[in-house]
């Protein structure tokens, strides 16, 4: 006996709702249809009557699988939208996250105001910073991930999406060429000691992505002294919650003249900018 799309949104809906609040659960309904089955927003209105092919039902059966075990969405389905461009992702990348465009956005604004030539992304992970920067600029763009598996993915999403980036494997800025340019980045920047309280679904994603000693300041710190001593004009971070303060000190301390921290639509420390 075969379901019907609405009966199949129906006991979607109650599983995801499970685990997920209501608004999740909405949203991510909406997003197994229109992305997974590649349905419109309209279809259960117009078909909802009409019976969901076998091979769908069973795909569905075997997503909610691995949804249940706590894997995200965008693993499952193995891509991930940024800045309206579809990027793959795998389990060695992190997921692109939405208020990462905020840093993207004062990157771009940052670096037409400097009339740069060129810029790095550090930890590129899938390359979305990067490959952005490339399309929406006339900039010379380089990237440097630790992660093997993160730039065989950054590689393909620049091919896929034509960007000219040139990708190396290494410790942060120590791979790149200079001139840097302005050096952006989206480092790790979680507290390993709040590991144990984080959402499920982040242990699926590379804890090398994730975290960062010294409270998770490490690498943003190491980043804004390198890009000064290599005479960068200037550097874009994303941070996290409650990180803006100590980190303006530090981009201070480290030799640039002006360091601000900007607030994404939450209200939290979302992005730092130090200048000359
Ligand atoms: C938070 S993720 C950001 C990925 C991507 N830029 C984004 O915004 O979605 C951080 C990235 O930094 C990389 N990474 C971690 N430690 C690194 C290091 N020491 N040198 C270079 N890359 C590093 C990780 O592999 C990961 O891809």
């Amino acid at each position: 006996m075969h379901t019907s799309y609405s009966q199949l949104s129906s006991d979607l809906t109650s599983a995801l709702a499970r685990f997920l609040d209501p608004d999740e659960t909405r949203a991510e309904c909406r997003r197994w249809f229109q992305e997974g089955l590649g349905l419109p927003a309209s279809w259960i209105l117009i078909h909802g009557d009409e019976p969901v092919p076998a091979e769908d039902a069973a795909k569905v059966a075997g997503w909610l699988e691995r949804r249940k075990q706590g894997e995200p969405w965008s693993y499952i389905l193995g891509w991930c939208d940024f800045r309206g461009r579809r990027f793959t992702v795998t389990r060695d990348t992190l997921i692109p996250r939405p208020e990462t465009e905020l840093v993207l956005e004062a990157a771009l604004e940052v670096g037409r105001r400097l009339g740069v030539l060129h810029a790095c992304d550090v930890g590129t992970g899938s390359g979305i910073l990067a490959v952005c920067m490339a399309l929406e600029t006339d900039w010379e763009v380089q990237a440097s991930d630790i992660s093997l598996g993160a730039l065989k993915a950054a590689r393909a999403n620049a091919e896929a999406l034509g960007a000219k980036v040139a990708f190396q494997r290494g410790h942060l800025l120590a791979p790149l060429k200079d001139p840097l340019g302005l050096v952006v980045s989206n480092p790790p920047y979680v507290d390993p000691a709040d590991a144990p309280g984080l959402q499920r679904e982040l242990a699926f994603e590379p804890a090398t992505a994730l975290f960062a000693p010294d409270r998770g300041l490490a690498l943003a710190t190491e980043i804004l002294r390198e890009a000064r001593r290599r005479a960068a004009p200037g550097c874009v971070l994303e941070i996290g919650a409650g990180q803006g303060e100590e980190l303006r000190s530090r981009a201070l301390a480290s030799g640039w003249k002006r360091a601000v921290v900007h607030q994404d639509l939450a209200g939290h420390d979302r992005c730092l900018m130090a200048l000359l």
